[in-house]
């Protein structure tokens, strides 16, 4: 065996960089849990004894949390001092919750799917699946705190004005089915907006529906919003101008059959908008840090919770917009098109 010194010590550094990160990820998780972020962008340059009494925690693990934060640069440390504050960016990186540069979301998905490893071990050797309601509980958090900046970002600026006549439709009233919309946060920001509209949201999962509701309630939007407990092959059909899936479809077992379900519950002149995770149509173009990130969630949580239900597709979370657009197809939709793309997301539009 032929080793090329150059690229084994490159190859070294980056899974060392990989390494630190991952137990970064897992104390940013816990000092966001524990608030010791916000304590410290809260009361400026301190001790670890004074943040530690801020936050009500023990001083000795606060010290060692910080010095394995300040080694990350995730807070900032002056010697001279002893103290530790947080940058303008450390703050809204960490301590920012529901801003759009804020990573919380993302600490909290990535270590609770290390919380999953044996079922992930046991599925990899059966090819079983599991169902979004046996994941780690801060799985169903930690993924609408992760989205919800992402939704409040482009839902409303870009999405939706990029959909043909939508905007003017729901301004005006009409109806809209959120089909597999977790803890509603998608359907909430809709059902804001457009007050005239009647917002249903429907998720397979009791606890999340449960959640969007209290998160409606406390966003002012109950009365044009419902949430129900449905399976997305089974949810009322109500003739929807407009129905959206964010971030899901590629989560179920059967696309195609949900997808042409959907397509037999939406009015003639409906929209379907179907929201799902930026990629290329080729693994290749997929192979960087966010491909890494994603696949890593696909690997673990989508194939998975796919793989529990009828058909088992495993769409995947990087399926891109082609195999996207042929699923559409498949299910009956005669106009699908490539409507927006952000960040973290593209944005199909197709009609019935
Ligand atoms: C990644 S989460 C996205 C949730 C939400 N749309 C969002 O953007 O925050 C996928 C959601 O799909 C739901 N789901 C998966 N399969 C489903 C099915 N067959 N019927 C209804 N909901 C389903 C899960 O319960 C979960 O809430």
């Amino acid at each position: 065996m032929q080793v090329d010194q150059d690229r084994l010590e490159e190859l070294s550094t980056r899974v060392s960089e990989h390494l630190a990160g991952a137990m970064g990820v897992l104390l940013a998780h816990l000092g966001d849990e524990l608030g010791l972020y916000g304590a410290l962008s809260r009361i400026g340059p301190s001790t670890s004894r004074e943040l530690a009494d801020s936050a009500g925690a023990d001083e000795r693990y606060v010290r060692e949390w910080l010095a394995a934060n300040a080694a990350g640069g995730y807070v900032e440390y002056d010697g001279e001092s002893g103290r530790f504050h947080m940058t303008p960016e450390q703050t809204l990186v960490f301590a920012s919750d529901g801003s759009p540069g804020c990573m919380a979301g993302l600490f909290q998905s990535v270590t609770s799917a290390f919380m999953d490893h044996e079922k992930n071990k046991e599925v990899f050797r059966s090819g079983g699946g599991i169902p979004w309601g046996d994941r780690s509980p801060c799985c169903f958090c930690g993924t609408e705190r992760f989205f919800r900046p992402l939704y409040e970002e482009s839902l409303l600026a870009d999405w939706i004005p990029a959909l043909d006549g939508v905007a003017e439709k729901l301004s005006n009233g009409g109806r809209v089915a959120d089909v597999g919309c977790g803890r509603g946060r998608s359907t909430v920001i809709m059902a804001g907006a457009f007050p005239n509209a009647q917002f249903f949201g429907f998720d397979y999962h009791a606890p999340s529906i449960e959640g969007a509701r209290e998160i409606a309630a406390n966003a002012g939007v109950e009365d044009n919003t419902v949430f129900e407990i449905a399976d997305a092959k089974g949810f009322a059909k109500r003739d929807y101008d407009l129905v959206t899936v964010f971030d899901a479809l590629h989560d179920m077992g059967d696309p195609v059959g949900i997808a042409h379900y959907i397509r037999s519950t939406m009015h003639p002149e409906g929209t379907l908008m179907l929201v799902e995770p930026l990629a290329g149509d080729r693994l290749e173009d997929n192979l960087h840090a966010a491909g890494q990130l994603l696949y890593g969630f696909s690997t673990i949580g989508c194939t998975a919770v796919s793989k529990s239900q009828e058909i088992g597709l495993a769409l995947g979370a990087q399926a891109g917009p082609a195999r996207l657009t042929q699923v559409l197809r498949e299910a009956g939709f005669s106009d699908v098109r490539l409507a927006a793309t952000s960040t973290m997301n593209i944005v199909l539009e197709a009609r019935p």
